[in-house]
């Protein structure tokens, strides 16, 4: 197997008397879209701080491309790209100089690229970035880090200011850099957001991995919450596989999905004559919740 992407070993951080970081366990093999979900004070960002070398842990390992994130930071920087989570920009140059300029510094930006991602991204880079709103603000960093050919993309809550119809390009985008075999670190609060396109990922809380592993094997942790309402009885939802946490009352009832076997009871709802139907994913804490009490 070659060398991994990314490799974090029992990364520690502390601001004064919070610890930002408790111990982090991080593997990201080359090709992998990788999700970091957490809720907001996770660590995150710190994480991701100390692997692009900006912020020297106190203790433990960090590593990309076998490189030492904080020794070896210029090397490693000349292979990645990078989009924080706040985009602050130099607010007297178009959103379109900041994109050349970024693009510019890599050896390998592809302005052919660029352009057409920032007519995909609806983005007019004509305004000064100090006028821009926090999505547009975003749109530059994105499109910057995408125009250019890394080997990793380091990418940290990119889509949190984007509208619905812009994260789907940004999905798009993280996908056609999957397809040419780079490797990709998202990290979000949301799972939802991200599991349409994690191979793998790790959730983060109190500044320690608690879970890792596939979106598979963490089905449990993807189950929605359906509520529907129908004239017909429903008491045959109890006895179809993928149902959990049943709660049946005349005229409706609440239950956890699994996504897999959605199609099935959906077929069942329909013959029950189903009038209304909402599904909401897990939230971080729901998911927590069920993952300790579970
Ligand atoms: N420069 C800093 N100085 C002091 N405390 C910090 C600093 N950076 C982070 N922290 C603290 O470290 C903890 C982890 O923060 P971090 O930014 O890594 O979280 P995050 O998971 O990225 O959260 P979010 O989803 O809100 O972006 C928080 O308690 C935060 O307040
Ligand atoms: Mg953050």
């Amino acid at each position: 197997m070659p060398d991994a992407a990314i490799v974090a070993t029992g990364l520690e951080k502390a601001f004064g008397k919070v610890r930002a970081l408790d111990g982090v366990d991080l593997t990201v093999q080359p090709g992998e879209v990788y999700g970091f979900i957490g809720p907001n004070g996770a660590g995150k960002s710190t994480t991701i701080r100390c692997l692009l070398g900006i912020l020297k842990a106190d203790a433990g390992q960090a590593q990309v491309f076998g490189l030492d994130a904080w020794q070896d930071a210029v090397a490693i920087h000349h292979r990645l790209s990078y989009v924080p989570g706040d985009v602050n920009l130099w607010p007297n140059l178009t959103g379109g100089e900041v994109i050349d300029l970024f693009v510019r510094l890599k050896k390998n930006g592809d302005t052919g690229y660029r352009q057409e991602l920032i007519e995909r991204f609806d983005f007019d880079p004509t305004k000064k970035c100090g006028a821009y709103s926090k999505g547009n603000r975003q749109k530059v960093a994105l499109i910057a880090a995408f125009s250019t050919d890394a080997d990793l993309y380091i990418l940290d809550e990119p889509t949190s200011g984007l509208d619905p119809l812009m994260e789907l390009v940004f999905r798009e985008c993280v996908l056609k850099v999957k397809q040419e075999g780079k490797t990709v670190l998202l990290s979000s609060h949301i799972l939802s957001e991200v599991e349409h396109l994690c191979d793998r990922l790790s959730i983060i809380r109190q500044g320690r991995i608690v879970d890792t592993g596939s979106l598979r094997q963490m089905q449990h942790l993807t189950r929605c919450l359906v509520h529907v309402e129908a004239p017909a009885p429903l008491d045959g939802l109890g006895q179809l596989p993928g149902v959990h946490d049943l709660q049946l009352e005349p005229g409706e009832a609440r239950f956890r999905l699994d996504n897999a076997e959605t199609a099935a009871v959906m077929a069942f709802l329909a013959s029950q004559g189903v009038t209304r139907l909402t599904s909401t994913p897990p939230t971080l804490e729901e998911l927590f919740m069920s993952h300790y009490e579970g």
